[in-house]
């Protein structure tokens, strides 16, 4: 190994999802749900340092259990590639943990991304300045065995997930939006809510299809989610950050993400969405606003 590979430190981008649809088609014989929704990344994001050593330094402010994920990311890629070496990282979260906006997943791709990219320098292979460094590895198997919606942020952007979530189609990306995400300090467990599913929540896919034909005609809409009455029953303090927009429920332009809490409100302007999240601190715990990111933006821009 080089002098070079030793000090190699690498920083990688980790940006947050939001869905627009959500649709529950039924249950699988594996446990798991049957999925359909159209996901879309934004341009939240955590900051992740890789650098090759033994020691974990984290986030003062997280539990280490939040980055159990990033763990399993960096073991299973390292295993795959059949490197020995130990891979620290130091991580600058802003994601809120069970949000429904994917953070930990984003965090595990940005994990298999940066160590890729660290097993390269020791190689000598060069660097990808944030892009994904080809090992000819099964990124997708390992993002699969890490989590249901893992595999959705190799491709990013906007794109349609199927299946569990290991099934991800790139569609064209959708117009440019500013979204507010609005949410209560509550951590929603994601089993829980899947767990609160009765019969009269599974949709038939219709929420996803409007959203997939709305694209068509250029518009973003939010086509609906089929957690949200079940997530609204188990964890009832969400009703509050859905009272942060007009009517206080779901329509085409406010819609909680994934499995909740975090309900997103969707704007034309950065004027219009500043005012909301300005409404919205004042009553909630967090609010902060985003806007859509392209799978094919640079991680790092100017
Ligand atoms: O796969 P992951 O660990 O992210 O999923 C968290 C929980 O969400 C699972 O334990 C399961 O209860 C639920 N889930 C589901 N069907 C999916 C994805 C997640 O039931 N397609």
């Amino acid at each position: 190994m080089t002098d070079k590979a030793l000090c190699a430190v690498v920083v990688e981008r980790a940006y947050a999802k939001i869905n627009l649809s959500l649709d529950v088609l039924g249950i699988r014989p594996d446990g798991y749900h049957d999925l359909r929704s159209v996901m879309q990344t934004i341009s939240l994001h955590d900051t992740l340092t890789f650098q090759l050593g033994t020691s974990y330094i984290t986030d003062g402010d997280a539990h280490p259990s939040d980055f159990a994920l990033i763990d399993k990311a960096i073991a299973a890629t390292c295993e795959a590639a059949g490197f020995e070496g130990h891979i620290s990282y130091d991580i600058d979260k802003r994601i809120p943990v069970a949000a429904g906006l994917g953070g930990g997943s984003a965090d595990a791709v940005a994990a298999i991304r940066g160590t890729c990219r660290l097993i390269a320098a020791t190689r000598d292979h060069g660097d990808s300045e944030g892009g994904m460094v080809d090992l000819g590895l099964d990124l997708h198997a390992i993002a699969e065995s890490l989590g249901s919606d893992v595999p959705y942020f190799l491709t990013g952007g906007t794109a349609l997930v199927e299946g569990r979530g290991e099934r991800v189609t790139p569609l064209d990306h959708a117009e440019e939006k500013r979204f507010v995400l609005v949410g209560t300090d509550l951590p929603v467990s994601t089993a829980a809510v899947f767990q609160e599913l009765g019969d009269a929540d599974w949709g038939d896919g219709h929420a996803t299809d409007r959203v997939l034909d709305a694209l068509k005609e250029g518009r973003v809409i939010f086509g609906g989610n089929d957690l949200t009455a079940a997530a609204l029953r188990r964890f009832p303090g969400i009703r509050e950050a859905f009272g942060v927009f007009g009517t206080g429920e779901p329509s085409d332009s406010i819609a909680m993400s994934g499995s909740g809490g975090t309900i997103v409100g969707c704007y034309e302007t950065e004027s219009e969405a500043e005012e909301a999240v300005a409404t919205a601190r004042k009553r909630m715990r967090w609010a902060i606003t985003g806007e859509s990111r392209r799978r094919d933006e640079p991680a790092f821009k100017g």
